[in-house]
């Protein structure tokens, strides 16, 4: 009897949250811009499915952190004076960007395609894409997409030069997802390849083969420090499961012994 009030509570409670929390998510994402914008035709309603698959949706950043405005306000939202900005014409696209990746911007800037931009270079959108942006790649360096101004050639030459890296940055980031798995602190680790993995993809821009070949040498040196960390652990964790076997082969043996003294003592003591 006295515990029925307090399961009813639970019940309640339980249920609060349940109906409580999507509401609570959908309030923090749908801005008015995507509600306005989701039920417009044609230009203006497309680059919301567009950005609903974006690495930028993933990870909070919505119109209003790209064109300014106010994400709250339905009549108010595209003023200048609550800081809309609009759509940026092609030459002031690397800025509009660079406001959030920095030292991508300084690498461009400094490249034959950012001194080139306005007279037939490429700016962020060309390669990236405006609205649908993916987590960036290798990939992103193809036949198709670099040899639309240029020979295929030089670029070749750039995806070779950062292949190697990028293959092992891939491969340390799988190694300590493993690891974290298995229940190990791989916050430090994962730090330095986190910030290793950005520097290294910022590099490309600066589309110089030289410096690529250059720099990825002291990314070897850096990656190299925690590859050897990760064999440590995973020795560590081979001998933690031989000690393992070993002590289950002992304890084994010692109830073996046991149950034979047992045994024996019983064998005598019938046999008095
Ligand atoms: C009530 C509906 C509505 C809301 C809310 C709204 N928009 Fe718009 N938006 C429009 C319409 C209609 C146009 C096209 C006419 C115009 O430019 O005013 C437009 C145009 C735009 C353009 C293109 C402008 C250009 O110069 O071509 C951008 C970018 C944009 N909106 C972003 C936003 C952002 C960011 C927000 C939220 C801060 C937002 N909109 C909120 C209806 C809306
Ligand atoms: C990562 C930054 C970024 C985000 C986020 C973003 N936009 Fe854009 N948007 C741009 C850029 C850059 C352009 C100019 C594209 C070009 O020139 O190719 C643009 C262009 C536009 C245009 C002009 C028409 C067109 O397609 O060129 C509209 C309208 C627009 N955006 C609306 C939106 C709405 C609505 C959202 C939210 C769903 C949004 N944008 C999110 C960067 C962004
Ligand atoms: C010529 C094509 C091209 C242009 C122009 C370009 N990018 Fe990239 N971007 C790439 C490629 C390719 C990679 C991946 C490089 C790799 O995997 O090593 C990349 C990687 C990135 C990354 C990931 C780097 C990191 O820190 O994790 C960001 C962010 C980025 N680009 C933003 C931009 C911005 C902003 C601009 C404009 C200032 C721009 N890109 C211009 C092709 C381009
Ligand atoms: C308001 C800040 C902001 C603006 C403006 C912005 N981005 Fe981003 N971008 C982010 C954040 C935050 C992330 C996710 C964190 C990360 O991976 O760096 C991201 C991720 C990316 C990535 C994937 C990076 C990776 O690690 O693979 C690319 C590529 C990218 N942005 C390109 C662009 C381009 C191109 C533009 C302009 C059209 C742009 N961004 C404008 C904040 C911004
Ligand atoms: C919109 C046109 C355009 C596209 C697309 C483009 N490039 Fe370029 N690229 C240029 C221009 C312009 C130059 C500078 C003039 C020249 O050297 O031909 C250049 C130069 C280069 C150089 C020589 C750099 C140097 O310092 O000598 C390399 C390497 C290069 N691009 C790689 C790439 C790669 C990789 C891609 C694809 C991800 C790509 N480009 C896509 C226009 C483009």
């Amino acid at each position: 009897m006295k515990k029925q009030p307090a399961a009813l509570i639970h019940l309640l409670l339980l249920c609060l949250i349940l109906v409580g929390l999507p509401c609570l998510a959908a309030a923090a994402e749908e801005t008015v811009c995507l509600q306005c914008h989701g039920g417009q035709p044609g230009p203006l309603g497309e680059p919301v499915p567009l950005w609903r698959e974006s690495v930028h949706q993933g990870n909070g950043i919505s119109c209003h952190d790209c064109h300014g405005g106010d994400p709250t306000d339905f009549t108010m939202a595209m003023s200048p004076e609550r800081g809309f900005i609009g759509v940026p014409g092609e030459d002031e696209i690397p800025a509009f960007c660079g406001r959030c990746h920095v030292g991508v911007l300084e690498d461009y800037r400094a490249s034959a395609h950012g001194q080139a931009l306005g007279a037939g270079g490429p700016q962020c959108v060309t390669c990236h894409s405006n609205h649908r942006i993916q987590r960036a790649s290798i990939d992103l360096i193809n036949p198709q997409d670099c040899s639309q101004c240029h020979e295929y050639g030089r670029a070749e030459e750039l995806r070779q030069a950062v292949s190697g890296t990028d293959a092992l940055i891939s491969g340390l980031e799988t190694d300590l997802a493993e690891l974290h798995r298995l229940g190990l602190d791989t916050e430090q680790l994962s730090g330095t390849v986190f910030s290793s993995r950005n520097d290294f993809h910022r590099l490309f821009h600066s589309v110089d083969v030289e410096k690529v070949r250059f720099k990825t040498a002291v990314f070897a040196q850096d990656l190299g420090k925690v590859e050897e960390e990760i064999a440590g652990i995973r020795d560590e964790l081979g001998q933690r499961k031989l000690w393992g076997g070993v002590i289950v082969v002992l304890l084994v043996l010692t109830g073996l012994c046991a149950l034979l003294i047992h045994k024996s003592y019983k064998e005598e003591s019938g046999g008095d």
